[in-house]
């Protein structure tokens, strides 16, 4: 899934001829999930149709400051417009429109929307290879870059004009990779390894049973999900569910019993930054696995079950400088219980679920859930969806680990 899935990109495009490559970026965006809208200064019009890039952007494609809708006048806000967007791309991006942008002028709505934009502004500059060479340009250029703005730089080749040089736009699938990568780079997780356990585990019985719970997963890949958003590479060690990861961030190990996912564990471990055990490992597995179906017969059937390792106990016992958080599920003298768990287990915070609320817990779509820090502080939550939840924890752990 891409970084660009969910977020609100506004698209301008200026008078230059690499306009007609405005309608592949259009597509490019829609395809990784972003929403699009589109603003056009007049002169753009003639390179390429309102009517080509609403339609791909199913978004009215605004142009001027007054829009003539049925006669009725509309006012086109370029401060809605400029807090809407989560990034501005200004594609093809001429050398009047970045000069305009340089000293403040605004005399047409896609200026006008700049000025007012609070979010990052990607700039894709085109135009012949002497305007491109010119100081001024370059003086543009630098004064953007200096604002914070960013640039995705010309690349060479043929020009319209027939010339061969600098000053073709970047194409529109590099345009996106770049912004693509750009966000990812910037990521408050970027370049650090998570390790998330989740799901239940089986322990079999025999080779068709096994001792089993409700666990569904869904709160650890909620978190797998949410650590991949802020940019860290996730190891999801888990048990049988049938959930599916989205992320390319996420590399997922499925296993079966504690053993297993022991072993799994063990593997990565000292590889990680953080470590989140949000899976419900069985505590006790059978001592002795029969291996035939075991017979039905008159008498009583006793199996005898003997403890599994405590995966997250033994990671609290190993870590060195990794940040360490655990889950906690409880019924009664929940807050002592699960403070008793995170000394127990040497972990840097837990995170209580109490079965006691409504909504909390197994097969739920929601968590009501209590975050304990290493030095006591109790920090109490709402009844949220399980990715609200999994959001304020990564939250809470960055800002734990101050990044
Ligand atoms: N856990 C684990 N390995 C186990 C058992 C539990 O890693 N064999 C982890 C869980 O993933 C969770 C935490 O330990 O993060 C707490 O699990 P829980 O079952 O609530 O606690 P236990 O330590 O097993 O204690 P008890 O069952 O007595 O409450």
């Amino acid at each position: 899934m891409s970084v660009l899935s969910g977020k609100k990109v506004l698209l301008g495009v200026t008078a230059g001829i690499a306009a007609y490559k405005a309608a592949i970026l259009v597509r490019g965006f829609i395809k990784a999930g972003a929403e699009v809208r589109v603003i056009m200064t007049p002169e753009a019009k003639d390179f390429v149709t309102p009517l080509t890039l609403s339609t791909l952007s199913k978004n009215e494609v605004y142009s001027t400051f007054v829009s003539d809708d049925n006669e009725n006048a509309v006012w086109n806000n370029h401060v809605e417009l400029g807090l809407w967007a989560d990034f501005f791309v200004i594609a093809p991006a001429t050398a009047n429109t970045l000069s305009k942008m340089t000293s403040g002028a605004s005399d047409n709505l896609l200026l006008a929307t700049y000025l007012s934009a609070k979010c990052p502004v990607y700039f894709a500059p085109a135009m012949d290879l002497d305007m491109y060479k010119h100081p001024s340009t370059h003086h543009s250029f630098e004064a953007l870059t200096s604002y914070g703005n960013i640039m995705i730089p010309a690349t060479s080749g043929e020009l319209a004009s027939g010339l061969e040089g600098q000053g073709r736009m970047a194409e529109p699938e590099d345009i996106v990779r770049f912004i693509e990568d750009d966000i990812l780079s910037k990521l408050p997780l970027k370049g650090k390894k998570l390790l998330i356990t989740a799901g239940p585990t089986y322990e079999a019985i025999d080779p068709v049973r096994f001792i089993g719970n409700h666990s569904s997963g869904k709160m650890g890949f909620e978190i797998a999900e949410a650590s991949a958003r802020q940019g860290a590479e996730v190891f999801l060690i888990t048990g049988p569910t049938h959930l599916q990861t989205k992320s390319k961030l996420i590399t997922t190990i499925r296993v079966t019993s504690a053993g297993e996912m022991f072993d799994a564990v063990t593997n990565k471990f000292d590889q990680v930054d953080i470590a989140i055990a949000a899976a419900a490992v069985a505590d006790y597995r059978p001592s002795r696995v029969a291996d035939q179906k075991i017979k039905k017969k008159e008498s009583a059937l006793v199996i005898n079950l003997e403890p599994t390792q405590d995966i997250l106990a033994y990671m609290g016992s190993v870590k060195k400088n990794q940040f360490l958080v655990g889950f906690a599920l409880e019924t009664e003298n929940e807050v002592d219980n699960a403070k008793g768990k995170l000394q127990r287990k040497n972990l840097n915070l837990i995170v209580l679920n109490s079965l006691n609320d409504t909504g909390a817990g197994f097969k739920t779509e929601t968590n009501k859930v209590t975050f304990i820090k290493q030095d006591g502080t109790v920090l109490p939550q709402n009844l949220k969806t399980k990715t609200e939840v999994a959001e304020d924890l990564l939250n809470l752990i960055l800002k734990e680990i101050h990044v």
